[in-house]
């Protein structure tokens, strides 16, 4: 193995977390990342906001990371960036920065996938983690996406099942906003839910084919079961909000498991690992555990800090394509719907 120093500064811009790690032989030296608040008040993310709180935010970001890494910009190897998918605005600022600090540096530009990141961020070292062996199962999760990617090698991934429309950190944060709760909501109804009965109001889980997902119509459940409830009663909300939330996290975890299951079945791969910004959600993370004396499978859950957007997972392929000399030109686009 190759041990001499490498470091890798990885920098993320692909929504609306402004973020730059350094990385030195798969171990994280800092980890940086500046979420922006101003899309709380609006429900969502505002594209237009969210490129110029990147503007502001990447220089100091950046700064911190090197700092935090104890080394100067000059010790830098490469500069690894996310290429895409995300919003385009946002991606070119964080494309446009590393272009011109790897110029202004002389050291190679590499372009990463930020799908693939996900699933990478699985080869980070970190205490009491052991990475995937090849092939396995990737479960990606995001606000973005709902993927399961066959994963034979770093770069030789096949997606064989995806949501057909909303993502499922969607049907969270889109859910959580029928109940009133701010953006995003995907953590808020976590923890909710921690409290509550999953069984208590049971919702639909919707047919579509075995590997794929359908996540739109939880959502109209959703909102005709609270405006059914509130009509009859007007505190329905407050007064049963964990026994909502668990209902909700219980019917997306299991049809998330039975999608699981049967993409298990139709390869044959037991080893499972999970990514993107939903796999914080403490239910897929007892779900996950609970098949490992189950089912027999060997499931993968990476840090919190690695599950939602961050750069040490853009580092970390960064350094996996610097290590077999895979660099991008100096005209690589940003591209907002780049595929796995
Ligand atoms: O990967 P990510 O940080 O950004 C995207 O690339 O989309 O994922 C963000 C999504 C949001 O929808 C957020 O509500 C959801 O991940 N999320 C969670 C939890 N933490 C983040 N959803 C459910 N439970 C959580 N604990
Ligand atoms: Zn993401």
């Amino acid at each position: 193995m190759n041990t001499s120093t490498c470091y890798i500064l990885g920098i993320e811009s692909s929504c609306d977390d402004t973020a730059a790690a350094v990385i030195n032989n798969g171990v994280v030296l800092s980890n940086v990342v500046a979420t922006q608040e101003i899309h709380t008040e609006y429900g969502g993310v505002v594209p237009e906001l969210a490129s110029r709180a990147h503007q502001q935010n990447i220089v100091p970001v950046v700064h911190q990371a090197l700092r935090k890494a104890n080394i100067d910009k000059k010790q830098l190897h490469a500069i690894a960036f996310t290429s895409g998918p995300g919003l385009m605005g946002s991606l070119l600022v964080g494309t446009s920065f590393s272009k011109s600090l790897s110029l202004g540096l002389g050291i190679p530009l590499i372009d990463v996938n930020h799908m693939q990141a996900h699933i990478l961020a699985h080869f980070i070292k970190a205490e009491g983690q052991t990475p995937p062996k090849f092939p396995f199962l990737a479960l990606t999760i995001s606000g973005g996406h709902t993927q399961i990617v066959k994963v034979t090698n770093y770069f030789d991934m096949e997606v064989i099942g995806q949501t057909i429309d909303d993502a499922v950190g969607e049907a969270f944060d889109k859910s959580a906003k029928i109940l009133g709760l701010p953006y995003p909501g995907g953590p808020l109804i976590d923890k909710y839910a921690q409290q509550g009965n999953p069984k208590a109001y049971p919702f639909p889980k919707p047919k579509v084919s075995p590997l794929d997902f359908s996540f739109s119509g939880l959502k109209t459940s959703v909102l005709y079961f609270i405006e059914r409830e509130t009509a009859k009663n007007p505190d329905f909300i407050s007064e049963h909000i964990e026994d909502i939330c668990a209902s909700i996290q219980y019917t997306i975890v299991s049809y998330l498991m039975d999608k699981l299951k049967n993409a298990v079945k139709k390869t044959g791969i037991k080893e499972i690992a999970i990514g993107g910004g939903v796999s914080a959600n403490s239910g897929i993370r007892k779900a996950l555990q609970d098949a490992e004396g189950k089912y027999g499978w060997k499931t993968h859950i990476p840090k919190f800090e690695y599950c939602t957007d961050n750069a040490a997972m853009i580092a970390i392929v960064g350094e996996l394509k610097y290590k077999q000399g895979i660099f991008a030109e100096t005209n690589v686009v940003a591209s907002a719907r780049l595929k796995l």
